[in-house]
């Protein structure tokens, strides 16, 4: 049986294939039902007591020999066919991938910090769920402000202390007010929820930039040149601006700001409704109350903060007609945008 097994070893060791078929000429020879191998499992019956030890060990090893050559044999077959295939060829060009592009919110979000961060603005983030006080309450919003309803707030829990979706990015410039060392100069990005119907001209999620100067002596002209610069860098050297008195319950006085129509430069054309002016941000010097809220002293600080929307500017920019394209990602959309990185 010694013999047998050394001998059928060396077979297995030097067996060598070149087709399917052959391989499983060799399997049946040795593995199969009458194969050499399970006929001397068969003979190992009779195997006398002391030898059953010796015998066991080397039969296992040479079945497990033989099911592994046969599986190297087959993965070698098989390497060999499919690297002589012919209808593979290794010259043809790839699969083409598809390559991304920014999206325009994100591109004009940077383009607008980015100006400020050459005014010398920092750049400040805080959390899209928010509660009542830096939404609202240390932004001088009355208990009756239609904001705190229902219907123009998304809620998420409306306790005696409620969280909710913040509604501008002001937010954020209270917590700024709360934490930083004066004097604070900010501009604070972030998307922004409002319970609105959605419509070719407004959406229930959009992008904000606002932006926040607090120091001693900041005055109304400071923040009118500011936003002068940032529109002529936005929209084209040749830029105006105007204001037109509004209100928020965080600034006194306030402003809406108009820049000169960059597509008729004045003379009336669709986009800006014949009036020559377009709609940009709000703005205005912050309340002595909100300050307060904050803890900074009103008497010896004033400052300015203004707020605009990136959807809105982008729109102008590229007269985008419908604010909703921002929102579907639509690909044909999203690719006229591809040149802009
Ligand atoms: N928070 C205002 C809004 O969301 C914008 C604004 C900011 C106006 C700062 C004035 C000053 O509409």
């Amino acid at each position: 049986m010694k013999e047998r097994i050394e001998a059928l070893m060396a077979e297995i060791e030097s067996l060598k294939c070149r087709k399917e078929q052959e391989i499983e000429e060799a399997r049946v020879r040795l593995l199969g039902k009458k194969g050499e191998i399970t006929k001397l499992f068969e003979d190992f019956r009779s195997v006398a007591p002391e030898m059953k030890r010796e015998f066991g060990q080397k039969l296992n090893i040479l079945k497990n020999t033989a099911v592994a050559k046969i599986e190297e044999l087959r993965a070698s077959v098989q390497e060999s066919a499919s690297a002589g295939d012919s209808s593979f060829d290794s010259t043809m060009p790839g699969d083409p991938v598809a390559i991304g592009s920014r999206h325009p919110v994100s591109i004009v979000r940077e383009e607008i910090v980015n100006i400020f961060r050459k005014f010398g603005y920092d750049v400040a983030e805080g959390p899209e769920i928010e509660d009542d006080w830096h939404v609202f309450e240390a932004l001088n919003f009355p208990p009756e402000h239609p904001a705190r309803e229902m219907q123009d707030t998304f809620f998420i829990s409306a306790s005696d202390n409620p969280v909710l979706l913040r509604t501008h990015t002001s937010s954020v410039q209270v917590r700024a007010m709360e934490k930083m060392p004066l004097p604070i100069r900010i501009v604070c990005p972030g998307r922004v929820f409002r319970n609105e119907a959605i419509s070719a001209r407004a959406h229930c999620i959009f992008h904000q930039v606002e932006g926040l100067y607090i120091d001693e002596g900041v005055t109304f002209a400071d923040m009118k040149q500011a936003i002068l610069l940032f529109a002529r860098e936005m929209f084209g050297p040749q830029t105006q601006i105007r204001m037109r008195p509004s209100y928020f319950p965080f600034t006194e006085p306030s402003a809406e700001i108009d820049v000169s129509c960059n597509i008729c430069h004045g003379k009336g054309c669709n986009i800006c409704k014949g009036t020559g002016w377009l709609e940009i941000m709000g703005c205005g010097m912050v309340d002595p109350n909100v300050l307060e809220a904050s803890g900074i002293d009103s008497k010896k600080y004033s400052g300015f903060a203004f707020g605009m929307g990136v959807e809105r500017i982008a729109m102008l920019k590229w007269q985008v007609k419908d604010l909703r394209n921002y929102f579907e990602n639509d690909m044909r959309f999203l690719k006229e945008f591809e040149t802009f990185i």
